[in-house]
């Protein structure tokens, strides 16, 4: 998988249904990871969508917490706002509260990007270095999560990186930080490169307000958007959807009838 147009589309009835979905393949990630090379990396979607995903890996009761190997699991971010992680805006701040607060993931083990420096490109930096060091990175070595997790944004942008932005076009960087005219704020990325580096990337979409974007960036013919730049190189891509952002797929024609049927 991973070539265009050879996405692996799946569709679950409802959103309680897409987590339960999404949590069986962080959890067979995680247990096939530690299992070939001793640990999970893996980058968090920010945005409300993957809440309830968290919330759900981290509870006890559900069948994923106890098969996450949580003690060789190292968690990234795909980005983050530039804000204080106590800022309800915060990816991290969300991702504390649903599951890194509620698991027994080494402190150590959770790189955070440091938002709450005023400066955005040094946020950057840092988070590139801590990101190289993480992975015992050789220089222009791109880092390889066992697991991306993504969302879409309406506007077709995942992670901050957004339509038109020059971050798309960088190389050679492995964290930017564009400023976002939409937003007026500046964010802190994940470069494309480092998403088509992973070895799976998952896109989490729910909502039908989301749908005619799905249906733009897995079948449409205009410009690419962001998200549909997402093609990891020698990894795998899954689009993991509920039926109402999966509305407007439509359905493959039904098989020709038999002959003399
Ligand atoms: C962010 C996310 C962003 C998000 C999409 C979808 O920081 O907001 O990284 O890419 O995934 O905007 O957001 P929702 O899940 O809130 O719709």
């Amino acid at each position: 998988m991973g070539e265009p147009g050879m996405n692996e589309v799946r569709v679950a009835p409802d959103a309680g249904a897409l987590m339960r979905l999404a949590a069986e393949e962080v959890a067979r990630r995680a247990e096939a990871a530690v299992a070939a090379r001793g640990h999970f990396f893996i980058a968090l979607a920010g945005g409300a969508t993957p809440r309830r995903l968290y919330q759900l890996l981290a509870d006890p009761r559900a069948p994923f917490f106890a098969r996450v190997p949580w003690d060789r699991t190292q968690v990234f971010f795909g980005d983050e706002r530039h804000v204080h992680p106590d800022d309800p805006e915060s990816n991290y701040g969300m991702a504390r509260a649903a599951l890194l607060s509620r698991v027994p993931v080494r402190p150590e083990h959770v790189h955070r990007i440091r938002a709450e420096d005023t400066d955005a490109a040094a946020v950057a930096a840092d988070y590139e270095r801590e990101l190289r060091s993480a992975f015992g990175l050789s220089p222009g070595a791109l880092p390889a999560f066992d697991l991306v997790l993504l969302g879409l944004g309406q506007d077709g942008h995942t992670a901050s990186l957004f339509p038109g932005s020059e971050a798309l076009e960088a190389h050679g960087r492995l964290v930017l930080a564009p400023y976002v005219e939409r937003l007026r704020t500046h964010r802190i990325t994940l470069a494309l490169d480092v998403l088509n580096a992973a070895r799976a990337v998952v896109f989490l979409v729910s909502g039908a307000e989301k749908a005619e974007r799905v249906r733009e960036v897995l079948l449409g013919e205009g410009p690419l958007l962001p998200a549909a730049r997402v093609r990891p190189k020698g990894g795998e891509l899954a689009f993991f959807l509920d039926a109402p952002a999966a509305a407007l797929l439509g359905r493959p024609p039904a098989a020709p009838p038999a002959p003399g049927g």
